[in-house]
C-alpha cells in the first residue's frame, strides 16, 4: 500500500496549498493510443498518483460546508437511484456519501462503503449506527482490489479517490466485473482544468487524462454532468 499521509484536512488535505513540486506529463486521447510502455513507480497514463488521505483528517469529509462548497445536494439528485438499488461507495472515507446512498435506495436496497483503512470504515459503521440506517455494509479493501463480488452494483461512486488509487487498471477492472447489468460508474474528481478549485494538483483531474484511463480500461464515457462548483461528474458503462 502507498504510504500513508498525515494529510492536514482543511482544503490542505485534500490538497489546498502550492501545487508539488514534480511535473507529471498529461495523456491526451491521442497519446493514450499509443503503444504502452511501463508506466513509471507512483504514476499512471503520464499522471503522478497521490497519496492516500489518513483517516485522521476524516472530520474534513464531513465538514458543515461541504454540502455549499460541493452542492452535494445537487450532485445526489443526478445519481437517479431508486429504492432497491445496490450503491457501492468506493473510497467511502467515513461514509459521508455512502449514508445518503443508504437513505435513499431503502431498506429493499443496499449501500456497501469501501475503503483501504479499517479506521475509516469503522467511522462509516459508527455513524451509520448513530443515525440508526441499517442498510450499509462495509468491505475492507486491498490497494488492487475492493473485494466486491461480481455483478452486484447498480451504481459504483468514486469521489474524491481515483486520483490517489495506486493500481487504478486494477481496480477499475474489478469494478467492471462487480456492475450488476446496466450498472454504471458515477466518477467524482476535482477540475484540474480550473484554477480557482482550491485543491492541490495532484488531488484534481482533467477532464482528458480521466477519458483516456477509463477508455484504456474499457469503460466509456454514457454521460455527464457539468453543474457542480468543484468537479467533473462523469457517469461511465463498460464497453
Ligand atoms: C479523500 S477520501 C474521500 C472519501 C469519500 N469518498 C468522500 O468523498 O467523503 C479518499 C478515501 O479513499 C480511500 N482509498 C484510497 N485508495 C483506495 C483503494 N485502493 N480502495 C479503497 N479505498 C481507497 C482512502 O482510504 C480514503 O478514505
Amino acid at each position: 500500500m502507498r504510504r500513508l499521509l498525515f494529510s492536514l484536512v482543511v482544503l490542505a488535505g485534500c490538497g489546498g496549498g502550492p501545487a508539488a513540486s514534480v511535473e507529471a506529463e498529461e495523456v491526451t486521447p491521442e497519446s493514450a493510443a499509443a503503444p504502452a510502455k511501463a508506466d513509471p513507480p507512483g504514476t499512471y497514463m503520464g499522471r503522478e498518483l497521490a497519496d492516500t488521505m489518513s483517516h485522521l483528517g476524516a472530520d474534513w469529509l464531513t465538514r458543515a460546508e461541504r454540502d455549499a462548497e460541493e452542492d452535494t445536494t445537487l450532485m445526489h439528485a443526478q445519481l437517479g437511484l431508486q429504492p432497491g438499488d445496490v450503491v457501492c461507495d468506493i473510497g467511502a472515507g467515513n461514509g459521508y456519501h455512502t449514508l445518503r446512498m443508504a437513505k435513499a435506495v431503502g431498506d429493499a436496497g443496499k449501500a456497501i462503503g469501501v475503503d483501504l483503512q479499517p479506521q475509516m470504515l469503522a467511522l462509516l459503521r459508527e455513524r451509520a449506527a448513530t443515525e440508526g440506517i441499517g442498510n450499509v455494509e462495509t468491505i475492507l479493501a486491498t490497494a488492487d482490489d475492493p473485494k466486491l463480488p461480481p455483478e452486484t452494483c447498480d451504481l459504483i461512486l468514486l469521489v474524491d479517490v481515483y486520483h490517489e488509487l495506486s493500481d487504478p487498471a486494477a481496480v477499475l477492472g474489478h469494478l467492471s466485473r462487480a456492475l450488476d447489468s446496466g450498472g454504471r460508474i458515477a466518477l467524482l474528481e476535482y477540475r484540474a482544468e480550473d484554477p480557482d478549485v482550491p485543491i492541490k494538483r495532484l488531488h484534481k483531474m482533467s477532464k482528458a487524462q480521466i477519458l483516456a484511463e477509463f477508455g484504456a480500461n474499457s469503460l466509456r464515457l454514457e454521460s455527464e454532468f457539468d453543474g457542480l462548483p468543484w468537479q467533473h461528474m462523469m457517469f461511465f458503462v463498460p464497453g
